[in-house]
């Protein structure tokens, strides 16, 4: 599914939920949301970079991963991105910061900017 610190419909609609409890792997394609979470320019995402010594991407990778059974399918051309977006598995977010993440991100949406238009007959 479409999942990120932006894209939040796993959450809002209960397959993350569902899949955790049934032990399912979820696959988050887009984790970066297109390289909008690569870039600075948000506070809380720049903040928590900066006390880990991660790049925003690197933070927003493993807020995903380092979820229950979260797997994340990103795309990088560029050979240092490729090796940063790997250079994630050797080191852990504090809870209190994965609980800022979740909560306290300023934009989350809750649907899918890829999902088909979804047509409601009554
Ligand atoms: N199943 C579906 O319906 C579906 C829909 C959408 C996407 N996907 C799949 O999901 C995968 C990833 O999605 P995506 O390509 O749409 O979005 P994405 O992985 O969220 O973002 C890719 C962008 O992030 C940049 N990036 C990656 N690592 C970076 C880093 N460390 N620093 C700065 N920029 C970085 C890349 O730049 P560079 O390329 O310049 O390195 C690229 O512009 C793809 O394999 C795609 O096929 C599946």
């Amino acid at each position: 599914m479409h999942y990120n610190l932006i894209i939040r419909e796993p959450e809002v609609c209960g397959v993350l939920d569902f899949c955790q409890k049934n032990g399912i792997m979820l696959c988050a394609y887009r984790p970066l949301q297109l390289g909008q979470l690569s870039r600075p320019g948000i506070n809380l995402l720049d903040k928590i970079a900066k006390k880990y010594r991660k790049s925003q991407s690197q933070i927003a990778l493993k807020w995903l991963i380092q979820k229950d059974g979260i797997i994340a399918v990103t795309k990088a051309l560029s050979f240092n991105h490729i090796k940063a977006d790997l250079d994630i598995f050797n080191w852990n977010l504090e809870n209190t910061d994965i609980e800022k993440l979740n909560n306290d991100f300023p934009v989350q949406i809750r649907t899918s900017d890829c999902s088909e238009p979804r047509i409601f007959k009554f």
